[in-house]
């Protein structure tokens, strides 16, 4: 049994257009989305999502269900795996049985401290309105800051009066208890020492507070800013890392951004509060802000459920912009298209926003938006004429291209980088490659089974018979672009080198030794298209040479146009093709992993094995990721 509780946090955790999102490419109509259906073959979309209801409803098929039943549908797991799929996908602990007396208890414990944060949250705010030291000291500083009442009243910002533990008073005096004050960090208790009593002092004085909420709207921690500018008193006093609050998985502003990230498909990244703020009130609400720490995976994944793109906005200054560049490799990491924007000397998000209106203020970031080869060209742009430094640069492009998981985004970054350095594309691609060689982590493994399958739990080897199964249908649509265009030119690879990179890169062989024979031997040859061609139409082997006439005659590209006769348009689209036969085969190795993931995880569960069953279900959802990567990848070129 999984509790409701449990069942709850993950329907709340896991929005169900995000989650469908993964699977179908969803469009936005009106308050629903809209699209083929996944259960059915359809021209014309029937599919809906409703995110507000939280379910969707196929009006083809007549599928329908909440997004527990999507992915036992489409994942063909059962009610509790995908439960555990879904939980796993959004860190949120799934125990198959009740909620033991502590849990309930933990549970009940966080929600209490929430309670104590907005009774914080009001008192603050009161104190900023109401309280003549705080309208005197907060409010007005706020509003020369160009804030508006607006603004300052839906981000419920605040003020911590000054005195030792006037809130602390305040708090006890209503009954909170002491305790929730302490874990929450509101208060901070000084235990009695050899000649001094003990105290209870506020964390907050004389500050102006920023209430950090949750997705959900829920109070978890403040940031405290000081209106002195003392150097020996630090400018920001933050809660400390609590049951509710971990600064390093929460992004500030998330809350109110969510909904316009996802309208917009677009995240802006930005340093502070303030910063968030202010390009909230210039109309600018796709904005979130890390509060200062170097971005973490965990907050990467936060705003992936709602987009795909960042865009990050430095200041001017260049401090640490070079140090904040690791934060741009870990986006490229999570597969995010990264966007930068830089703001000139002695500006910053805030700043700008505050100098100028919401329309120069957008425009602003509309133009100056590059994506990060230019960035970080540009910044080494003095460093460019020596050679030595040079060198160095370009190595670090590479690495960040190598890190980017989609192929196809690869290929347009290395024209780009291309472009800008001037260096031939076949070398940035090769370099590429040999990066994305050494980091392979052997996720991708057809003949050897799972990657770190302790001996004796061997999983079923993939069955494969020559030219028969699907795997090597793909295989034979990529042989079918070697013999027949392995030598004319991509921008300036080979068809040929393209098709090798790609699977080096995944460290891939053919599987169908048949196939993977002529392979080799095409790699040995030499001349243009037509002598190798006719190398094998007239090989040794009948058997290869028959083959080779049958596959030139009769191509059937699985999932591909299909160009037969009209060979002018074939070449056209040769690259889109060749991208798209590599795609369809790397999909295919990915989604028999994945089933013979799933088929061992059933095993597993069947005998009760808890650790068994945890890492196997990682490395499912490491594989449905990359499934789904693969899959969203092809649909964009479909
Ligand atoms: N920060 C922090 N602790 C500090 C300084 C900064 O936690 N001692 C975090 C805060 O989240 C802050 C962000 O880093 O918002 C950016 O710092 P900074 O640019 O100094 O502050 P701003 O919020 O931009 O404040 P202001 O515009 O008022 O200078
Ligand atoms: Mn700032």
């Amino acid at each position: 049994m999984i509790s409701q509780a449990t069942i709850d946090r993950i329907l709340e955790a896991a929005p169900i257009e995000a989650v469908i999102g993964e699977y179908v490419n969803l469009k936005r109509r009106g308050a629903n989305y809209l699209a083929c259906c996944p259960f059915h073959n359809e021209k014309t979309p029937s599919f809906s999502v409703s995110p507000s209801k939280g379910i969707f409803k196929c009006f083809g098929c007549g599928k329908a269900g909440n997004v527990i039943r999507f992915i036992m549908e489409h994942e063909q797991l059962t009610y509790i795996e995908a439960i555990r799929f879904l939980g796993n996908k959004y860190n949120i602990p799934v125990e198959e049985k009740e909620e033991t007396p502590q849990e309930a208890e933990s549970r009940l414990r966080r929600d209490s401290m929430m309670v104590v944060n907005t009774f914080a949250q009001e008192f603050y705010t009161r104190h900023l309105w109401e309280e003549p030291e705080g309208r005197d000291a907060g409010l007005s500083y706020l509003q020369e800051r160009g804030f508006t009442e607006q603004v300052i009243r839906e981000f419920q910002l605040g003020y911590a009066p000054a005195g030792k533990n006037v809130f602390t008073q305040a708090a006890l005096a209503g009954g909170y208890k002491q305790e929730l004050l302490t874990s929450t960090g509101l208060t901070i208790h000084y235990p009695a020492r050899e000649n001094m009593p003990g105290a209870l002092t506020d964390r907050f004085q004389d500050r102006i507070m920023f209430p950090i909420h949750s997705l959900s709207g829920r109070i978890i921690g403040f940031g405290g800013r000081t209106l002195r500018t003392g150097k020996q008193i630090s400018k920001y006093i933050n809660s400390p890392d609590s049951e509710i609050y971990n600064k390093s998985k929460s992004l500030y502003g998330i809350y109110f951004a969510r909904q316009h990230i996802r309208k917009l498909q677009k995240c802006y990244l930005v340093e502070g509060y303030t910063d968030v703020i202010s390009l909230f009130q210039a109309g600018i609400r796709n904005v979130v802000s890390s509060s200062g720490t170097s971005l973490t995976a965990e907050q990467i994944r936060l705003i992936k459920r709602f987009t795909q793109q960042v865009t990050v906005l430095y200041d001017g200054d260049d401090a640490g912009i070079k140090a904040s560049i690791r934060g741009i490799n870990m986006l490229l990491e999570e597969g995010l298209q990264v966007k930068v924007v830089r703001f000139l000397q002695e500006d910053d998000p805030d700043s700008f926003a505050r100098s100028h209106n919401a329309r120069e203020t957008l425009d602003f970031l509309e133009k100056n938006e590059t994506d990060f080869i230019h960035f970080k060209i540009s910044l080494m742009a003095d460093e460019m004429k020596d050679p030595l430094k040079r060198s160095a640069l370009i190595r670090d492009v590479v690495e960040s291209i190598a890190i980017v998981p989609d192929a196809i985004t690869r290929t347009v970054y290395i024209e780009e980088c291309s472009r800008h350095l001037d260096i031939e594309e076949v070398i940035l691609t090769r370099e590429v490659a040999k990066i994305r060689k050494k980091r392979t982590m052997g996720f991708i493994q057809v003949s050897s089974p799972l990657s770190g399958t302790e001996p004796g739990e061997s999983a079923e080897p993939i069955n494969i018979s020559p030219g028969k199964n699907d795997l090597s249908h793909c295989e034979k649509d990529i042989l079918y672009y070697l013999i027949k265009f392995g030598q004319t030119m991509l921008n300036d690879v080979t068809v040929s080198d393209f098709i090798h990179n790609a699977l080096a890169e995944d460290d891939l062989e053919l599987q169908d030794p048949f196939y993977a024979r002529i392979f080799n031997e095409y790699t040995d040859l030499n001349g243009d298209n037509h002598a190798r061609k006719k190398y094998f139409i007239h090989h040794a082997d009948p058997v290869v040479s028959q083959h080779i006439l049958d596959l030139l005659n009769n191509p059937h590209p699985i999932n591909l146009k299909v160009l037969r006769d009209s060979l002018p348009l074939e070449e056209t689209l040769l690259k889109e093709n060749v991208i798209k036969a590599i795609l369809v085969y790397k999909l295919k190795i990915v989604s028999l992993t994945c089933s013979r993931l799933a088929q061992e995880l059933r095993q597993v569960q069947q005998l009760g094995e808890e650790d068994k069953i945890q890492s196997i279900l990682k490395k499912l959802t490491v594989m449905m990721d990359v499934r789904n990567s693969f899959a969203r990848e092809l649909n964009r070129l479909n």
